[in-house]
């Protein structure tokens, strides 16, 4: 069950900074944060880290699943086994990682089924009608030319954000739009959520920042 309103979701990508024991680092930081102001804050590591960064007790989504079977399938990232290492959901259809609209279908209900949140990215408007239809919890409007650019979304392309909260409206009365690429600081995000998003997908305003700590404060204290 989705019990997230408006998370910031910190997608750690495969960025050198957060590799080894700095992945532990910054989700302890993620954690002071959320202590101090009781914001919702998510991480998303790389799948491998999973079971290690969830004993720290800050809710942790897989960046990608696989609808492949439980059981005798090699190299695959798939919602039951995630879930046992200690995630609590994940982002599907990344524009890093795209599959197919089928794929997601299912991987939706498989992770409904399994009590876990599903993080669906959409790239343009397009995807944003077609994938709402599938009812994720969250839904994430990410135009990939504005990812990892530090020229944010909700700046460069308001209308974009606009539209998909009028597009996922019309199709669902419960999927909360997220909105991504080029958020770095906590004007970004004010304009996102005036715009109608519920919550942020940020990767590289926080892990390219001095201070994770700081960032994701300043980033999460403007969220509800
Ligand atoms: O998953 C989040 C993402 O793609 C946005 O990346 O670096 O623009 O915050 P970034």
């Amino acid at each position: 069950m989705n019990t997230f309103s408006n998370p910031l979701v910190i997608n750690l990508k495969n960025y050198n900074e957060i590799s080894g024991d700095n992945s532990i680092k910054i989700v302890e930081d993620a954690k002071n944060v959320s202590l101090l102001n009781h914001k919702e804050i998510i991480i998303a590591p790389p799948p491998s880290s999973i079971l290690t960064l969830s004993k720290i007790k800050v809710p942790i989504v897989s960046q990608h699943v696989d609808d492949a079977s439980l059981g005798a399938t090699t190299g695959f990232i798939i919602p039951e086994i995630v879930k046992s290492y200690g995630a609590i959901g994940s982002i599907i259809n990344h524009s890093e990682h795209k599959i197919e609209h089928s794929q997601i279908r299912n991987l939706v209900r498989r992770l409904r089924d399994l009590n876990m949140i599903s993080i669906v990215c959409a790239d343009d408007l397009n995807e944003v009608e077609a994938l709402s239809q599938f009812s994720p919890d969250f839904l994430a409007i990410e135009p990939p030319e504005l990812i990892g650019k530090g020229i944010a979304v909700s700046k460069a392309n308001p209308s974009i954000i606009k539209d998909s909260v009028q597009v996922v409206k019309e199709n669902s009365s419960t999927v909360k739009v997220l909105c991504g690429a080029g958020i770095v600081d906590k004007t970004d995000v004010e304009k996102a959520l005036e715009l109608g998003a519920e919550g942020i997908l940020i990767s590289s305003g926080v892990v390219k920042s001095p201070s994770w700590y700081n960032k994701i404060l300043e980033l999460s204290s403007v969220l509800k």
